[in-house]
């Protein structure tokens, strides 16, 4: 139980879409001491009365200028298609509302930049929900890599193998450039690569190739990227949502060691291993090994230090840093596949090349 949260003087939250992720965001907020969910609003009224009785039974309203009105939230947590977050992340800001969005949280970097430059000017948080970041095994590992406990990084994998069929596209906001903002890699691999990118830091370089073999949408389902880090780190990154047997996978060989994670939607010690090289001392691997006291990661664990910081009155935690990274490295190889070269990091500054991603996508 966070100790910083007091009953006495609960935080009020609201969650605006009542569809497939609020659920998540109920439970983590069911969890938490000194988190109350006040309200929730859903363009569905039917949805969002629903979702109401199974979660406590907050006030339900038609939309965000009711919610806001009627609940008074501290928080809303914005579970809508990502079409929607940028005016309705501006709408709660106005009313004094820090804001917990869902990735993606804009269906550009521009439209993101704005998001940011809302929430300093209203004084507020934003905080976007990349949970794959969250839990004690990344923090341990995160530790040993930034402490050079495992030698300097230098080659990297990041695979998101998993499959998505008609049923996963029927939504109606699902599969199309204007409505998702992308395709896969950018709906569904910028989990793996927010971690890798997490995880190794500052990105200087990126390509990328997409192409659609076997699905009729208009964006791709297989894509690969070649991203080089700051550090010196290559990783090549591989997405696909044909995959047979579904897997999320990161590799991270060291000079020490070789670092693996293997899970699809979470993970928690048993999914991470830790491979000494040839030669490396017992003694010095043994101090490498996961806490035994355990956190898994996920959306419980995200929003958990989100309502820490809050109660406590601090900033978003470090948890939630650099959360344009992995968008500039999936924006990145957007550009490159369209120019047919490596975009710098540095190009991204280019306000033209921060607008809508529409990569020419191969059909084989
Ligand atoms: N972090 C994760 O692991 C994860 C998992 C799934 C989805 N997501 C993200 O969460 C967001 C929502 O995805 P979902 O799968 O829950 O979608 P969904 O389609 O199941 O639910 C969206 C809900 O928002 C409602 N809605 C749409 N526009 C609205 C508006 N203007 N006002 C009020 N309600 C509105 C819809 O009626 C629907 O009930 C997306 O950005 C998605 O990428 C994140």
């Amino acid at each position: 139980m966070p100790e910083d949260l007091t009953p006495a003087h609960p935080v009020r939250a609201a969650i605006l879409g009542t569809g497939g992720v609020a659920r998540l965001h109920a439970e983590a907020v069911a969890g938490l001491d000194g988190v109350e969910l006040v309200g929730v609003a859903d363009a569905s009224l039917e949805r969002a009365a629903e979702f109401a009785a199974r979660h406590g039974g907050p006030s339900v309203h038609p939309d965000l200028a009711a919610l806001l009105e009627g609940a008074r939230p501290d928080v809303v947590h914005l579970c809508t298609p990502p079409a929607g977050h940028a005016g309705q992340a501006a709408a709660a800001f106005a009313a004094g509302a820090d804001v917990i969005v869902e990735k993606p949280p804009a269906l550009s970097l521009v439209e993101f930049d704005r998001m940011q430059a809302d929430a300093r000017v209203a004084g507020r948080r934003l905080a976007v929900v990349f949970q794959q970041r969250s839990g004690s095994a990344v923090r341990h590992v995160k530790r040993l890599l930034d402490d050079g406990a495992l030698g300097r990084p230098l080659v990297a994998l990041c695979e998101t193998l998993w499959r998505r069929g008609a049923d996963y596209y029927a939504v109606p906001w699902r599969g199309t450039w204007a409505a998702e903002g992308g395709g896969p890699t950018f709906g569904l691999a910028v989990h793996q690569l927010d971690l890798l990118a997490h995880l190794l830091g500052e990105w200087s370089e990126a390509d990328g190739r997409f192409w659609r073999i076997a699905n009729d949408l208009e964006m791709e389902d297989v894509s690969r990227g070649t991203i080089v880090f700051e550090s010196g780190v290559v990783a090549n990154a591989v997405t696909t949502t044909l995959a047979a047997r579904e897997t999320s996978r990161l590799r991270i060989d060291t000079e020490l060691a070789t670092l693996e994670l293997e899970h699809l939607y979470g993970h928690a010690n048993a999914n991470w291993r830790i491979t000494p090289a040839a030669g490396v001392d017992p003694a010095l691997a043994a101090t490498w090994a996961f806490p035994a006291e355990e956190e898994a990661s996920g959306h419980d664990a995200l929003l958990g230090e989100v309502y820490r910081a809050i109660a406590a009155g601090d900033p978003v935690p470090p948890v939630l840093a650099d959360p344009a990274r992995a968008f500039e490295i999936v924006t990145a190889m957007h550009v490159a596949a369209a120019t047919g070269r490596p975009l710098r990091r540095s190009e991204l500054a280019d306000p033209a090349l921060r607008g809508p991603l529409h990569a020419p996508v191969e059909v084989r």
